[in-house]
């Protein structure tokens, strides 16, 4: 087959979300945006040169327009996959169905119920993981390497597979993976066509051995194993040179100034202490729960009033989903509620932002006396990574024990059961009184553990296994 392919393209990703974004300006220009993360500081380690192409889906009207004009920038291709069936494929199978079997979010006396809308939903995610497996194996040179990215493309090895046997094919899975007994919720034919459509891959990762032994757990069970598949565990950490360099710029210095007014100080005049959240507004990192433990630990314990503020950053995420919507606004009660209940003039508990804004986000790191990431399951969590690294004073960490990250953090967090209020209300007062030289100790040994596997070590390490896998 080598002369059939005279695509240029040696090394692919592939992701729903890609690294660049379009919108429509009021005269009708396009502005692009470009998004960060462990993949796109990644793919840069491979540089210009490297034939990297990435293959993600027109996800908003102005990537659709940008794809319309043939707008786009070297290295990237977008699909314009049609709005309908993206909506089915993302917001239905992938968001609603998959993300929530991984993260474990059914309320299962009444859900998940797989109907015939399922059924017609299932149809456009396997349309959606077609146009990409086509893309891909119309763009890869001979025998190039394919990084498909996530649960949005679980079909997609298994397809590329059978249209292009040449190529190294891997995929990678950002999320936690269910156990066996909750995969098996899905239907039979269903749950064995995303494993078999996986172990199209020659090698998958995971970011955890947990989560990979969850998947090795449903080959065994629903496909009689993994086949000649490798399975591989990566886990990506914090990218400390750049959040160190990008917490002292200008604009964080500012948001810094800014949080501080709001944050106030203590009745004595000393600086209040910071219980510090950052998190996309998703189901499975237990907002609400978080919110619930402070109000416990202000019920508990008077003499942190007026003396401790829990900053809370929950930034919007997959609002199509009315779920979505209603856990938003559960979180903004519940401060509002605390507030009024213990707020003074001087005194406002729980500081919320919404809106997203990435320097904010790393002010308030540097702030951080307490990080609280207490996720009811999370693949990794770069949160509880990243706050040790940037943080000015040294912080404690209060730790989900259902975080991938625990692994990594566990002996220098003060870890807890996601679901347990009370236990984590106790762990953020031992956060608050932990004495500074422990704390000052165990930051040191959780940056060092949180920035052991750089992104961009991440990515090549995860490439270099995947152009091993076969004999070329
Ligand atoms: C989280 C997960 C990723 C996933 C992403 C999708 O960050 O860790 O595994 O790809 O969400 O988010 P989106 O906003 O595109 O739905």
């Amino acid at each position: 087959m080598a002369s059939t392919h005279g695509a240029a393209a040696q090394v692919l990703v592939a992701s729903n979300r890609g690294p660049v974004s379009y919108t429509v300006g009021e005269d009708g220009s396009l502005h692009a945006r470009r998004g960060g993360g462990g993949l796109v500081s990644g793919l840069s380690a491979i540089g210009p040169d490297a034939g990297a192409l990435w293959v993600c889906s027109a996800l908003s009207d102005g990537d659709r327009e940008a794809v319309r004009r043939g707008v786009g920038e070297d290295g990237v291709r977008m699909l314009p996959v049609p709005a309908d069936v993206h909506a089915d494929a993302y917001n239905g199978i992938a968001n609603s169905v998959l993300w929530f079997v991984h993260h474990l979010l059914y309320q299962t006396p009444l859900e998940p119920v797989f109907d015939a809308e399922f059924r017609r939903q299932w149809a456009s995610y396997e349309t959606y993981n077609r146009a990409f497996a086509e893309a891909l194996a119309q763009e890869a040179a001979q025998g190039a390497a394919v990084l498909v990215q996530d649960y949005h493309l679980c079909l997609v090895p298994g397809m590329l597979r059978e249209l292009r046997p040449d190529l190294r094919i891997g995929h990678f899975s950002h999320t936690p993976w269910a156990p066996v007994d909750y995969f098996g919720l899905l239907p039979g034919d269903i749950r064995v066509q995303l494993l078999r459509g996986m172990l199209g891959a020659d090698r998958l990762g995971f970011l955890t051995r947990r989560w990979a032994d969850a998947f090795a757990a449903c080959c065994e069970e629903f496909t009689g194993g993994t086949g000649g598949t490798e399975i591989g565990v990566h886990g990506l950490g914090a990218d400390a040179d750049f959040l160190r360099a990008r917490s002292r710029e200008r604009d964080v210095e500012e948001r810094l100034a800014a949080l501080r007014e709001e944050i106030g100080t203590a009745p004595e005049g000393g600086a209040r202490k910071v219980i510090v959240r950052v998190d996309r507004t998703e189901l499975s990192k237990n907002i609400v729960r978080g919110l619930l433990a402070y109000r416990q630990l202000l019920d508990d314990r008077p003499e942190w009033h007026e003396r401790v503020v829990h900053v809370a950053f929950a930034y919007p995420s997959r609002q199509d989903l009315a779920v979505y919507r209603d856990y938003t606004a559960e979180v903004q009660r519940l401060a509002g509620e605390i507030n009024e209940r213990y707020g003074s003039a001087g005194w406002t508990p729980v500081v919320l932002h919404v809106k997203d804004d990435f320097a904010r986000s790393l002010a308030a790191y540097r702030l951080a006396d307490v990080a609280l990431v207490n996720p009811i399951r999370d693949g990794m969590n770069l949160v509880a990574k990243e706050v040790p690294v940037v943080s000015d004073r040294g912080c404690a960490l209060v730790l989900s024990r259902e975080a991938g990250a625990y692994g990594e953090l566990r002996e220098d967090a003060i870890t807890v059961n996601p679901y347990d209020v009370l236990e984590t209300a106790r762990a953020l007062h031992e956060a608050l009184t932990m004495a500074p030289e422990e704390r000052a100790q165990r930051t040191k040994r959780l940056a060092a553990a949180a920035t052991a596997l750089p992104p961009a070590r991440w990515f090549l390490d995860q490439l270099e296994a995947l152009r091993g896998t076969r004999a070329s």
